[in-house]
């Protein structure tokens, strides 16, 4: 039997235990979709936060512990050790650092993930497990690939290590003040320019310095963040270290995003039998005080409220689309500028629109099955998956193309799979609307789109073997 490749992930989430975003999702199904190829022994490392859900906690088997060197300091780290769907799982413990409520957003998080990082580095053999590719995913992860270059990489079982970066999202790069380099994040001076960048600690350009590769969620967003407009400032770096990047679409898990399964729906449908979709509809407009309307096409959004999410496209137009036979709905949370205007909308428009300020998967799922059109005009996204699941659901999506949303969605009139619009401009949104709200009039059409949609393959397959190419060309 051939020895499988030992992968580590570093991430600062995974479904399903712990998730706020995109990256959690994509933790938790590429490596699963990995483990599944039969060619790697994967793992995953992510710190023990006290959000994580004691029903699942209480399946850990506490391994040991160890103390963990934060610059000047030394602190406890207990492994806690989970092994599912081929995955091993290890949680780093120390409740001082993570016994608080959410992942992110204290005034120590530069601190807490200099801890998690080194943590990693630290546990490989308590754990007994030295990896052939550590992969880091985002700003939070950084500090492994750079503490393995400039600390670990000449010590024994480490300096065979390869390192792969992957970037979710390049406008959250973990900055901080220059004086921390030594006293909190323990790197030594004379790496200074590693990390170093416009007069401030920047994580994720210290590891895209570090890494042998970085890589990107999306094809087309490895391009755009070559470029200002994209970059928040990393362009420079990005174009220096081209040599070292590709993009990877992501997939999603097709066994848990399944109509045909999915308990959270009011009823199972497949491509093959749409009929109980209509079902799905009928009890999503009742349960949202819409009028029961089954030949009215519901347009949806489920988004964080933020900026960079196309919002300002919709507040311009929303008053002029909803002159048509439409409904809306919205699903999310955020800025509270957009929770304000969203809930105004609702309240001007009652019946036609429906605007659910919260976080909720089990909703979002009935709102991805009852909805026709899915509405995503993104100024930029890395990835995206909401377009790759509304399409499994039916929910034929409507994207700007940018990043992961150009290269998952075809047009229409290119024989594709959803509706796009190129510029970013809330009038070529809406003329794009306006064509797909026509199409949905042709009921023949309109099936044969959505069944292109629900058959276009999102699984991680493709993308799983980009992955295993990129691991074999490090390892060759
Ligand atoms: C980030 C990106 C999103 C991507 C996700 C998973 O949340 O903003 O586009 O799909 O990461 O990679």
């Amino acid at each position: 039997m051939k020895t499988k490749k030992r992968i580590l992930f570093v991430a600062s989430e995974a479904a399903p235990y712990i998730a706020t975003g995109g990256l959690a999702e994509v933790i938790g199904s590429l490596s699963k979709a990995l483990a599944k190829t039969g060619k790697y022994d994967v793992r995953v490392m992510l710190p023990l936060y006290m959000d994580i859900k004691q029903d699942l906690r209480d399946k850990f088997r506490f391994i040991g512990n160890t103390t963990v060197p934060v610059a000047w300091r030394n602190q406890y780290c207990g492994v806690f050790e989970y092994i599912s769907e081929g995955v091993t799982y290890y949680f780093l413990d120390n409740e001082y650092y993570f016994k608080r409520k959410g992942c992110y957003g204290h005034f120590d998080d530069g601190e807490r993930f200099a801890f998690f990082c080194r943590g990693v580095l630290e546990i490989f053999p308590l754990v007994n497990f030295f990896p052939q590719i550590i992969h880091c995913h985002d700003w939070q992860s950084a500090l492994t690939a750079i503490y393995l270059k400039t600390i670990y990489s000449s010590q024994n079982g480490y300096s065979d290590i390869k390192t792969v970066f992957t970037i979710h999202n390049i406008e959250y790069q973990g900055k901080f003040s220059m004086d921390n380099l030594q006293w909190l994040f323990g790197i030594d001076g004379y790496h200074q320019g590693l990390v170093e960048y416009n007069g401030c600690i920047n994580l994720m350009k210290g590891a895209i310095e570090c890494c042998d590769k970085f890589t990107t969620v999306s094809p087309g967003y490895a391009q755009e963040i070559k470029d200002p407009y994209y970059a928040h400032g990393l362009d420079g770096i990005v174009r220096r270290n081209e040599h070292k990047l590709c993009g990877i679409l992501n997939g999603i898990d097709t066994e848990y995003y399944n109509p045909a399964t999915d308990k959270a729906l009011f009823a199972n449908y497949s491509a093959e039998d749409l009929t109980p979709k209509g079902v799905c509809k009928e009890q999503l407009q009742r349960m949202l005080n819409l009028q029961v309307r089954p030949d009215t096409p519901i347009v949806a959004m489920i988004t964080r409220l933020a900026d960079h999410k196309g919002l300002d496209l919709v507040t311009a137009v929303i008053d002029e689309a909803l002159d048509n036979d439409m409904q809306f709905v919205i699903l999310g949370t955020g800025e509270g500028y957009y929770e304000h205007y969203f809930a105004e909308l609702a309240s001007r428009h009652q019946q036609q629109v429906a605007a659910i300020i919260a976080f909720n998967p089990e909703l979002s799922r009935q709102i991805y099955s009852g909805a026709d059109i899915f509405l995503m005009p993104s100024k930029s996204e890395p990835c995206g998956l909401a377009q790759m699941i509304s399409s499994v659901y039916g929910t034929v999506a409507l994207v700007r193309e940018t990043g992961g949303l150009r290269d998952s969605i075809v047009p229409y009139g290119a024989g594709g799979n959803g509706f796009t619009f190129r510029n970013y401009n809330a009038h070529d949104m809406l003329y794009v609307l306006k064509e797909a709200l026509a199409l949905y009039r042709d009921r023949t059409k309109w099936t044969a789109l959505v069944h292109k949609a629900m058959t276009t393959d999102f699984t991680w397959k493709t993308s799983a073997v980009r992955y295993s190419e990129l691991y074999n060309e490090l390892l060759a």
